[in-house]
């Protein structure tokens, strides 16, 4: 056993983890609550034996992204109750007889959109899109006691979704005949609206928008997706796919370190760091 001698070693692991803002988000954390810790980015290949490699070298937390949300579940001796039903691992705590998994994706929408209103129970709500981000979107409005459906351009994937929590689905093809304040709240969970995937477009019909619809996107580059755009012509009250982004790093350091995050240190070097993002990619 390996133990770091003046700092307590956290970090992200995934494939490809060389543009995560994780390292720049948590090190200011750190950074402000005076912590001798330090976060890092590593790419893993070998998902077990890397595991046992970063234990023994003295890691006490992980985040874990794609691909290995899934995976890491069945490598792990413990994993939150939460998390299984989620069906995916995102943080990793190490405990004397191994790695503890928990998901905190879907901690941070409920802390997202508390943070805009404490009046969510019984509220419409319509998530667009059914893949791992969706899952744990779902599983968050549905704790918060939403009446929840699922669009999604495959609809057999929604209704996997739909009969796992319990909530409605629709294809993506009907949203177009639906009608102003069907929803109180959106969801965009696809990657539809990325940067260099398909950034002109947007899942979701412009007309579903009001002043009375809360729009929350999970895509945060760019900052403004034409789903974002639209919904603020419109009116609505936005909430930026960075949000989502903070808060389940801000649990997952909590988890760590036992802690209140400091939230605003790290939203602003999360936006720090995406305007900076932002304005080198438009430069070329
Ligand atoms: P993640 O785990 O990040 O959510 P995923 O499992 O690949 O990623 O899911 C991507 C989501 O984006 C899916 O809902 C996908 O729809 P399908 O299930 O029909 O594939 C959706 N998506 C991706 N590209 C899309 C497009 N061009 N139009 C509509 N939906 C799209």
């Amino acid at each position: 056993m390996i133990r770091p001698a003046q700092e307590r070693l956290f970090g992200v692991i995934g494939q490809p983890v060389g543009h995560s803002l994780s390292p720049i988000m948590m090190n200011r954390a750190f950074e402000v609550c005076k912590l001798p810790c330090h976060y890092l980015a590593m790419e893993v290949t070998e998902l077990e034996g890397d595991l046992e490699i970063l234990s023994k070298v003295g890691f006490e937390g992980l985040s874990v992204t794609v691909p290995y949300k899934e995976d890491v579940m069945r490598i792990i001796s413990n994993v939150d109750a939460d998390a299984a039903f989620i069906g995916s691992v995102n943080t990793l705590k190490r405990f004397d007889n191994g790695w503890e998994g928990k998901n905190t994706d879907w901690l941070g929408v409920i802390r997202a959109l508390e943070e805009v209103s404490s009046l969510w129970t019984g509220k419409r709500a319509l998530v667009v899109g059914a893949g791992g981000a969706s899952r744990a979107v779902v599983f968050a409005l549905r704790k918060m006691g939403m009446d929840v459906t699922v669009a999604n351009r495959t609809i057999e994937r929604a209704e996997v979704i739909g009969r796992h929590f319990s909530c409605r689905v629709i294809s993506l093809e009907a949203l177009q005949d639906l009608k102003t304040g069907s929803w109180d709240l959106i969801v965009q969970t696809t990657s539809v609206g990325m940067r260099g995937y398909d950034e002109t477009r947007s899942p979701v019909p412009a007309s579903l928008f009001s002043p009375k619809v809360v729009a929350m996107d999970i895509v945060y580059t760019p900052k403004w997706t034409v789903f974002l755009r639209d919904a603020r012509e419109r009116g609505a009250h936005i909430i930026f796919g960075s949000e989502m982004l903070l808060y389940q790093g801000a649990h997952q350091f909590e988890w760590w370190l036992g802690i209140r995050a400091p939230i605003e240190a790290m939203r602003e070097a999360l936006e720090n760091a995406l305007e900076a993002r932002e304005v080198m990619e438009s430069n070329g």
